[in-house]
């Protein structure tokens, strides 16, 4: 059958090439899946459901592999709605389903639904036998709601990990990562790890170290492919974002409204490059959208930031990059900053109460300037980037 992950493990998930901003927030251009698992026993689990938006394919899917037989279990690994949307309508079309959840489940379920019932609340280690698949549940909080487990499925040796080892990108035609082209799901993956789990490093750490013992051969997330050739891969991904490593490189991230503060993003630009820096990623504050920002802050371990002062503070674009990456606790970063004004200068003392709060290494000294850019700023920003080329190279 085309569904199957593994044995009688089958893949009834859907994908959502309609949205634009996953989150309402952040761009999805090319699409993304909402994964759903259908183990088909003695006694039948779903695991996970989709979208409300895509509930008749959902159906359909399901249908297509059990037949009019009825679900005896739904099991809710992660309550946020790309993924619990159709509880209502499934406990519509199986009024007899009983769902598995922890003790923070059932209150989501009830506050967001109005769905009660017959309910399994399980705690970690528990065990649930549907014939010969053995499922034991991992609670795993704050990966990525107080709610999210993990359900290890024993005979095949299948994790469903949630929004764990997921990523942005639809699904096109195949769903296991032998056979498909996965150029596009790495970065992607960056992307989507430092968009929507990024704040949640430790809570990622304590669920590698909880889970690094069992005998995966498969990881079903609820985004992107299945995971069978490449586990150890995916894991590697998720252990460095979360221990929030980075690669040599440096992010230049700026606003600039006449371009004379973009002027001297190129000159730190030019000399980093002069310096033996490959890794230079500019970045337009106006036009590059956060999303691709944050994954390439993630990614790179240099981080120089620049904007002029508008009504006495950061240039707005700017303090949403600053917020975004704040709220993210990230860590492990240099930063270097700079800064232009027409009357009175506050963007670089806002950028200096950010490298505090940040608690990021900072490079060198920051540079300022009035009106435009004079030889002396353009020393002082070659001796910034020079610093910065030394501290993500060591
Ligand atoms: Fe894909 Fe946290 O939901």
């Amino acid at each position: 059958m085309k569904t199957v992950v593994k044995g009688n493990i089958h893949y009834v998930g859907v994908n959502d090439r309609q949205k634009h901003l996953f989150e309402n927030m952040w761009p999805l251009p090319n699409g993304v899946s909402y994964n759903s698992y259908l183990i088909n026993d003695d006694k039948i689990a779903l695991v996970d459901t989709v979208d409300a938006c895509y509930f008749e394919t959902f159906l359909y899917k399901i249908k297509r592999v059990i037949g009019d037989r009825p679900i005896d279990y739904l099991i809710i690994n992660h309550m946020e709605p790309d993924h619990s949307g159709s509880i209502s309508l499934l406990k519509h079309y199986y009024p007899n389903i009983t769902i598995v959840g922890n003790r923070q489940t059932f209150g989501m379920i009830e506050g967001y639904y109005g769905v009660t019932g017959e309910q399994l609340v399980v705690k970690d280690g528990d065990t649930l036998e549907l014939g010969r698949h053995k499922l034991t549940f991992y609670l795993t909080p704050m990966v990525h709601w107080p709610e999210t487990m993990m359900t290890f499925e024993e005979t095949e040796g299948v994790l469903f990990s949630g929004d764990a080892f997921g990523c942005f990108g639809a699904l096109n035609g195949g769903f296991i990562d032998s056979k498909i082209n996965l150029d596009i799901y790495w970065d992607e993956m960056v992307r989507y790890y430092s968009n929507i789990v990024g704040k949640y490093g430790s809570p990622v750490q304590k669920a590698l170290e909880k889970l690094g013992s069992l005998p995966i051969q498969a990881i079903c997330s609820t985004h992107g492919p299945v995971w069978v050739e490449n586990i150890a891969k995916v894991v590697g991904i998720y252990d460095k974002l979360s221990r929030y490593e980075a690669e040599p490189g440096v992010v230049i991230v700026y606003g600039s409204m006449y371009g004379h503060t973009e002027q001297l993003a190129e000159v730190i630009a030019e000399e980093l490059s002069n310096q033996g820096v490959k890794n230079v990623v500019m970045h337009n504050v106006s036009k590059s959208h956060a999303s691709y920002i944050l994954a390439d802050i993630f990614k790179y371990k240099g981080l120089i930031m620049g904007c002029p002062t508008y009504n006495g503070q950061l240039y707005p674009a700017i303090e949403a990059i600053v917020n975004n990456i704040l709220h993210r606790d990230m860590k492990n970063r240099c930063l270097g900053y700079f800064g232009s004004f027409t009357w009175a200068g506050t963007a670089v003392k806002r950028l200096a109460d950010f490298a505090e709060k940040s608690k990021f290494e900072v490079v060198n000294n920051p540079v300022e300037f009035k009106h435009s850019m004079k030889e002396a700023d353009i020393a002082n920003a070659e001796a910034l980037a020079k610093e910065m080329a030394i501290v993500v190279s060591r």
